[in-house]
């Protein structure tokens, strides 16, 4: 643990031979797939901020509005003298809309890119210097401990909806986890991006200038820098579109030949117009959000929409 004035910082030794393995049976299922944690290296993080700054991508700033509009109620709702959990913090930019109404105790952000959370964690800690800050790097989508202890009462932050990145029944186990580390007397304020217009979602995942695509490909560049492939990124386009069936935007690299590509000592062979498939963005209604939450646990939420009820901010609870 390195001690940066208020800043603590944790690595939970993510084991890169782990990753290699989930790569390679990804690869090696019929549908190929990639687990979409693999975008989040450091120019993946940053290409992500960057698509939320795009005028397509509405939830960012659609859910930015909703924390600060109700930061008091939300701050009420929470209470005092906590220990504030944030999943998948990235650069910390929407906690910085609560950070003065909530007064945390403590500030957990965990992330899977450590450099970016890293560089995140002290940007925080030097603008709050009344913060404590106790960073981890941890990849948070499998089961995991805190690397320290807090008698404080946990609440937990997960907002953007990083959860429409899980599977349904994943995405209800997941809360359930969540629900098990904030015990009776805690909380999880989640933003979840709700069913809307097709031409609206489609949209989001295909902005002009392109930013999407690159972050689609940068998965590619990832793997191919620290897990030994040769993806050529010339030879696979972005592709997203909404599956109303399934309720999910689905992305997908899409190779434009027929081609090659080693990784970590295994060829694997692709036609010419075979996906890789690398992302599922699962939409909710907010019955479906509440209905997943009670599955979870929690006994007791409260819901604030947009006007226009593209996104979801909830407070589930249980006292
Ligand atoms: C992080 N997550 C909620 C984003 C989403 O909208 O599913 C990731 C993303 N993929 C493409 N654009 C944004």
């Amino acid at each position: 643990m390195n001690a940066l004035s208020t800043v603590h910082f944790y690595d939970q030794d993510i084991e890169l031979d782990d990753f290699s393995n989930e790569i390679l049976a990804g690869l090696s299922k019929p549908q190929k797939t990639l687990p979409p944690k693999f975008f989040y290296d450091e120019r993946g993080s940053q290409l992500f901020t960057e698509i939320t700054r795009q005028p397509e991508y509405y939830p960012t700033r659609t859910e930015t509005k909703l924390l600060s509009d109700h930061a008091g109620e939300i701050s009420e709702l929470i209470g005092e003298d906590f220990l504030l959990i944030e999943y998948g913090s990235g650069s910390s930019e929407k906690i910085r809309i609560l950070l003065d109404s909530l007064r945390p105790s403590l500030y957990a952000p965990l992330d899977i890119s450590r450099d970016y959370l890293a560089w995140a964690a002290e940007a925080l800690g030097r603008e709050y210097p009344w913060l404590e800050v106790h960073a981890t790097c941890v990849d948070f989508t499998v089961e995991f401990e805190l690397p320290f202890e807090s008698e404080k009462r946990h609440v937990s932050f997960f907002p953007g909806s990083s959860i429409g990145n899980f599977e349904r029944g994943e995405a209800a186990a997941f809360l359930g986890r969540i629900r098990s580390l904030v015990g009776a007397d805690g909380g999880l304020l989640i933003g979840v991006d709700m069913k809307k217009d097709v031409g609206v979602l489609n949209d989001a995942y295909n902005d002009k200038r392109g930013i999407t695509a690159d972050f689609n490909l940068n998965i590619l560049e990832h793997i191919n820098r620290e897990y030994g492939a040769d993806f050529n990124l010339s030879q696979f386009t972005h592709e997203a579109g909404y599956d109303v069936e399934q309720g999910c935007i689905q992305m997908f690299l899409v190779s434009t030949c027929c081609q090659s590509v080693s990784v970590a000592g295994r060829d694997f062979e692709f036609a010419e117009g075979e996906k890789i498939h690398t992302e599922n963005s699962h939409k909710y209604n907010v019955d479906e959000v509440l209905e997943m939450a009670v599955g979870a646990g929690f006994l007791k939420a409260k819901t604030w929409l947009d006007e226009d009820e593209l996104f979801g901010v909830f407070y589930l609870y249980s006292q």
